[in-house]
């Protein structure tokens, strides 16, 4: 079986990675079908701490495809990774295509794969914020509508699907009797696989022990300080809600570490911001240095996805510098709180915030790989007879 894996973005290096791994351990088991797996990078990412880095550090093979599309406007950047995915496509003939999350990269794989009849699997299928201003929640949507394999990290994720009618009709497709037709036209299947994340997490945090010393070289105490990202369009693009955050950032009686996202540095030069003493700017860094600086931070301070549950998952409570979440149990469970970007609130729950003593177990049982490749390795699409 051959699988064309689409990326492009961090978040997606590190995900990806993880189900990589499983590829190769499914591979090496000598089970049945061999997966024959083509990397695909759209090159939306491109400096080495936002690429490179993770696949030195996570072992991830050379993509077999660089694209280099690298940054532009929404239309012109997906507009040449509809392009040259589809060459890739088009010369590799897959039997699936699979993408991670909801960034341009996502949106791409799944819009070039459906249109070549190509089946799609998406990994963290179903996530919503239900805020169409997003650029991530218009990927999503349509990455959703797309695939035949939903992948989902929880049953939240199922259910927003539901409410989209995409799941509620397995096995009783309209278009079922078409037998011949060589469009994958199968109904979609979702299935509950948790989420691949939590498999990234685990492989790094041994790692970060001992191979990340970045508190030494930030002179940094566990416990004595504060993790900030902020890299959301709807942070960055707008100066007052940026400026908001940054001024409670300075408002902080505490040390706070700011790895620096591109975008957000783009906009942070052309303000001619000057941190004040307690707010350390630093390039972005490694899987293994944000997690060893996660681990130890006080608090955490983000806008980032991954972030808010990789902080659930190492139990640091979380402040998410947004007005709503896809990661809604972080926040039921009292882990995360969400306050937008007011100053106030961001002060005075950094200062206040305490999370409860319960920490249920969130987005499945840490196998998350494993399960996404059992359910694409079983979907009824890989029958011999259905095509
Ligand atoms: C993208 C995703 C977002 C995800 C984030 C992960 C979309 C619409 N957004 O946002 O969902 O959370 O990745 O980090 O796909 N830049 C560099 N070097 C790089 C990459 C980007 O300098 O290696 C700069 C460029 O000026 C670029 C800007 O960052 O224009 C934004 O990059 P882009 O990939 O368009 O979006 P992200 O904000 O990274
Ligand atoms: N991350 C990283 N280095 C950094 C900042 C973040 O490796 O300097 C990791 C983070 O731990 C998480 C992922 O990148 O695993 C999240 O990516 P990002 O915040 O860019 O995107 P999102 O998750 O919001 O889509």
């Amino acid at each position: 079986m051959k699988i064309a894996t689409v990326i492009g973005a961090r978040p997606q290096f590190i995900k990806a990675a993880a189900v990589s791994r499983a590829i190769a351990a499914h591979n090496r088991s000598g089970a049945s079908p061999a997966i024959e797996e083509i990397l695909v990078h759209t090159g939306q990412h491109y400096d080495d701490g936002m690429s490179a880095v993770f696949f030195r550090e996570l072992e991830i093979p050379e993509p077999q495809y660089h694209l280099n599309v690298g940054s532009g406007s929404h239309g012109c950047q997906t507009g040449r990774m509809l392009a040259a995915i589809e060459e890739v496509l088009l010369r590799e003939k897959p039997d699936w295509v699979l993408i991670y999350g909801d960034t341009n990269s996502t949106l791409a794989g799944a819009l070039t794969a459906a249109k070549l009849h190509i089946p799609v699997a998406h990994v963290e299928a179903g996530l919503r914020s239900f805020n169409r201003r997003m650029p991530e929640e218009i990927n999503r949507v349509v990455a959703d509508q797309l695939a035949q394999l939903l992948l989902c990290p929880s049953q939240v994720a199922v259910d927003n699907l539901a409410a989209e009618g995409i799941g509620k009709n397995e096995g009783q497709s309209p278009f079922f009797s078409e037998k011949k037709c060589p469009v994958p036209v199968f109904p979609p299947k979702v299935v509950i696989t948790g989420d691949v994340m939590a498999n990234a997490l685990q492989f790094a945090a041994a790692r970060a022990s001992t191979q990340s010393d970045i508190l030494t070289r930030l002179g940094l105490r566990p416990q004595g300080y504060l993790l900030a990202t902020v890299h959301r369009a709807e942070n960055t693009d707008n100066s007052d809600r940026l400026s908001n955050i940054l001024s409670a950032f300075a408002a902080l009686d505490e040390p706070l570490v700011f790895p620096v996202h591109p975008r957000t540095r783009k906009v942070l030069q052309a303000s001619g911001y000057h941190p004040p003493n307690s707010v350390k700017l630093i390039d972005p860094v490694g899987y293994f240095d944000i997690i060893a600086l996660e681990k130890s931070a006080r608090l955490l301070l983000t806008d980032s996805g991954g972030m808010q549950k990789e902080a659930y998952w190492l139990k640091v409570p979380c402040i998410t510098l947004r007005d709503e979440t896809e990661w809604v149990e972080t926040v039921q469970n009292g882990w995360n709180i969400l306050v937008g970007a007011d100053r106030d609130r961001i002060v005075a729950a950094v200062r206040a915030f305490m999370p409860p003593p319960a920490h249920p177990p969130l987005y499945g049982d840490g196998r998350a790989a494993v399960h996404s490749l059992k359910a694409l390795l079983n979907h009824p699409l890989n029958q011999e007879d259905v095509l």
